[in-house]
């Protein structure tokens, strides 16, 4: 699975989710997620994210290794995300 990992956090750009050809975007209130069941590695997001927040789980960053459980616990609990909105970072 890919992760969402801090450079998203106040900013959602929401471009990843458009190129998603499954759906496994999940929105919460400052970060998306990733649903690791759903996720089929396609890498489609990862060069659309302006801040390059998106990882494939072993390539997180050292410091971010507690993105890849977060998506997995959040994402459930969270609508999905297929349109993009008006990012964080430009309100
Ligand atoms: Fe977040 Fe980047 Fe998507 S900032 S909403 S992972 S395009």
């Amino acid at each position: 699975t890919h992760v969402v990992c801090e450079p998203c956090f106040n900013c959602k750009y929401t471009d990843c989710v458009v190129v998603c050809p499954v759906e496994c975007f999940y929105e919460g209130d400052q970060i998306l997620y990733i649903h690791p069941e759903e996720c089929i590695d396609c890498e489609a997001c990862v060069p659309e994210c302006p801040v390059e927040a998106i990882f494939h789980e072993d390539n997180v960053p050292e410091e971010w290794s507690g993105f890849v459980e977060l998506n997995a616990e959040m994402a459930p609990q969270c609508e999905v995300i297929t349109e993009k909105k008006t990012p964080l970072a430009d309100q």
